[in-house]
């Protein structure tokens, strides 16, 4: 683990946080809001570790704006973003309520005192659904669920979820945590507490760098190893970089096998959504909040 470069990226991560809650408001273009966020990013000498999600009410997440996204902010919505240097990486995420709404409010509050807690919990050597346990008594006591099949992860240079999975419930893993970096991301709703496959989102990963004929999709596939490795990106990125033919190579590339496209993640019910997450690094002498 490279701590200073972990560090930083939190540094970046708080700073372009402040100027989010700062500047975001309701009818703002949601491209408008990804595009100065990733670009706050760069300025401050990080890297975009994911394309920024947006993900408004019952979308829980994994929604980005598209190139030509034309959806303006409003109601519940959740900001997670992320920083990386060198492939060390930050995650986070926070809620807004953008119609003054008290239920809106409680729910936001909810996710953000579970991952307080959750936070203030967390030790190496203790088990995975102690910290799920927290979360979940967290939001069930203001009488919201959190969402059980979403959750928290390790993370590794330029892997996001490096396979410790940080429950959001008391799921009975019993998993020792080990030292290590983590994202915990609570996620309330006001529904029955799980999400579901949307829509294709725009956020793809590659998943395999074997050979592709068409020379369209060769070029962007090579792009991609260059420039993202294996952090998730998105079509507006590729279509800024490589032309809107860009859509084409994406196409064939998920045909292929080269890439995975994550799906937009609805609550079953169609219920409000909200959610709060930080990047912890847990070490044998101290834990640190890198996001915060
Ligand atoms: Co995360």
């Amino acid at each position: 683990m490279e701590k200073e470069k972990i560090l930083l990226a939190g540094e970046i991560t708080k700073k372009v946080k402040a100027d989010a809650k700062d500047f975001i408001k309701k009818g703002m273009p949601l491209l408008e809001i990804a595009e100065r966020i990733e670009n706050k990013i760069v300025e401050l000498g990080g890297k975009p570790a994911f394309p920024t999600n947006l993900s408004i009410n019952n979308i829980a997440a994994h929604y980005t704006p598209f190139h030509e996204d034309k959806t303006l902010a409003e109601g519940l919505l959740k900001v997670d973003f992320g920083v990386h240097i060198d492939g060390w990486l930050s995650d986070n995420a926070f809620s807004l309520d953008l119609e003054n709404s008290e239920l809106n409010k409680k729910l936001i509050e909810s996710s953000k005192n579970a991952l307080k807690k959750a936070l203030e919990t967390i030790e190496i050597k203790k088990t995975t659904n102690e910290i799920g346990k927290v979360i979940e008594d967290t939001i069930q006591e203001k009488g919201f669920q959190p969402i059980r099949n979403l959750s928290g992860h390790s993370m590794d240079q330029y892997d996001l979820h490096a396979g410790i999975t940080m429950p959001n419930i008391d799921d009975n893993s019993n998993i020792e945590i080990p030292g290590g970096l983590y994202a915990i991301e609570p996620f309330a709703t006001t529904g029955s507490g799980k999400v579901h496959d949307g829509k294709p989102s725009g956020i793809y990963m590659i998943v395999d760098d074997k050979n592709i004929r068409s020379p369209i999709a060769r070029e962007v596939l090579n792009f991609i190893i260059d420039e993202y490795q294996t952090i998730p990106f998105c079509e507006r990125w590729i279509i800024k970089k490589v032309g809107a033919k860009a859509l084409f190579g994406l196409r064939q590339l998920e045909q292929n096998g080269n890439l995975h496209q994550f799906k937009q993640l609805v609550e079953e019910k169609g219920a409000l959504v909200s959610q709060a997450e930080n990047t912890i690094l847990l070490l044998e002498s101290e834990k640190i909040i890198t996001t915060e």
